[in-house]
């Protein structure tokens, strides 16, 4: 049984009562220019490597500042990189069998008096939507989770299988990020990270003094005025000093709409990276489904809505496996005679608790026919302490990846930056609406 999509046109239409927004489903996108994207695999070509000898003939030049683009300006640049990067290699430790080095992606823009409209469209490379997630399954004693993403080495091994989300993100920049116009997202790519050269150590994340005050476990993006040195992730400045470079709008914004963990609430979700990828305030439309105690899936799925409580692995990828707070899941119940194989999902979703800063943006995507299609509605002027305010006049550095076929971390195709205005002059014109 298929779940309906909670969408969320009528509040989006009514907000504000005189303040017109256009209905997204019924943008007319013939009439909006598209700007073709190219997106590549970039291995992992960190901050560090693109600064170091390796990078022939080019260090000196990154170091400085110089756009990715004043060199790799040739026709096919993307194509080339990414059909490279893709394969076993120096940047490429834990290739993916089969995997495409290159996205095609179609971005088209649009604005009216309340929202910014952002459609893309790109082609997946498997002939179903990646709009399943990790689960919860039962092995006849406990759950645990099933599913992980194709750089983990349990799927490389065989013993998982690839389970992970599509993604579509966007870095936004208003000018205020030194580099970010000639270096994009490569300025958030560090060695340390997850799935990166140099791994950190749990150890090392113990024992460093940012991290812990900003009560985090593992190493994610972050921009070089967060450290000291910013070729070294373990240099992170105090929360005073990062709170200043925050509130002088020194973060780039991140929305991250999730094929499964936001699409089926009509939501992306809303964050920014500073000194980690981080959620901007108030909460996501998703959270964990695994009691962080037994282990236990904290819902399951109501019968009498959709027909079971769980399912098995033969049901993979044969429809809308999500679990929605306010739609079709009620409490565990442990004693509903579980048996070996019994799967749930890992996370439960709702639009209802979705709240503040991190519930600003909406979405609408759908899959058909090989291709998503995703238009993401980001209201405008947002005035928030961790939010970019997009605004009609305005012009932004902007980066983009797709995440495809059951991957995560650097497991993306990526974008040199391009610039976005809204009724101004630039790569991407969002067209004012009627
Ligand atoms: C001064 C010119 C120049 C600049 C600026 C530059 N590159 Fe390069 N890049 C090169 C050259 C030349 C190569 C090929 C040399 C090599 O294979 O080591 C290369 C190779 C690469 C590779 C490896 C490709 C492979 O075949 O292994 C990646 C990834 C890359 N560049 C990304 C970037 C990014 C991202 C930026 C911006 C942050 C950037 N480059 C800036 C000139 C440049």
């Amino acid at each position: 049984m298929r779940v309906a999509r909670l969408l969320l046109l009528p509040s989006l239409l009514m907000a504000g009562g005189v303040v017109m927004a256009a209905d997204p489903a019924a943008i007319d996108w013939g009439k909006v220019p598209v700007a073709n994207v190219g997106l590549f695999y970039p291995g992992q070509s960190s901050y560090e490597w693109l600064r170091s000898d390796a990078h022939k003939g080019a260090a000196k030049e990154v170091q400085r500042g110089d756009a990715c683009v004043t060199c790799h300006d040739e026709k096919d640049a993307e194509k080339d990189l990414g059909d490279k990067l893709v394969k076993p290699g120096r940047l490429e430790p834990m290739p993916v069998a089969g995997k495409n080095g290159y996205v095609d992606l179609k971005v088209q823009a649009a604005y009216d008096e309340k929202n910014a409209y952002l459609r893309f469209q790109w082609k997946t490379r498997n002939p179903f939507p990646g709009s399943e997630h990790q689960y919860l399954r039962f092995d006849g004693h406990e759950w645990k989770v099933y599913g992980f993403p194709k750089l983990d080495k349990v799927v490389q091994d065989g013993k998982q299988p690839g389970i992970y989300e599509d993604r579509m993100s966007v870095m936004i920049d208003d000018g205020k990020v030194a580099g970010f116009a000639q270096q994009g997202c490569w300025l958030t790519c560090h060695d340390g990270q997850r799935d990166m050269p140099k791994l950190f150590t749990k150890e090392e994340v113990e024992a460093n003094a940012m991290l812990k005050a900003i009560g985090k476990s593992d190493v994610r993006k972050y921009l070089p005025d967060s450290r000291t040195d910013p070729s070294d992730w373990k240099t992170g400045k105090t929360v005073e000093e990062l709170a200043k470079i925050k509130a002088a709008g020194g973060f780039v914004d991140l929305m991250q709409w999730r094929a499964h963990r936001s699409n089926f609430v009509g939501m992306a979700d809303d964050g920014y990276v500073l000194e980690w990828r981080l959620g901007d305030a108030g909460k996501d439309p998703f959270g964990g489904n695994a009691d962080a105690k037994t282990h236990q899936p904290k819902f399951m799925w109501d019968e009498k809505k959709v027909g079971y409580k769980s399912i098995t692995a033969d049901q993979l990828r044969k429809g809308d496996h999500v679990l929605i707070r306010e739609t079709n899941a009620v409490p565990f119940d442990p004693n509903a005679g579980w048996k070996e194989g019994d799967m749930v999902p890992d996370y439960i979703l709702s639009r209802e608790d979705a709240k503040g800063s991190a519930a600003d943006n909406n979405a609408i995507g759908s899959w058909k026919d090989g291709q998503w299609t995703v238009v993401m509605i980001r209201p405008l002027g947002l005035s928030n302490a961790d939010d970019k305010a997009l605004k009609p006049g305005g012009v932004y550095h902007i980066g983009f990846a797709v995440h495809d076929d059951n991957i995560t971390t650097r497991g993306h195709h990526v974008s040199f930056v391009r610039t976005l205005g809204l009724g101004t002059k630039a790569d991407i014109q969002a067209v004012k609406l009627p």
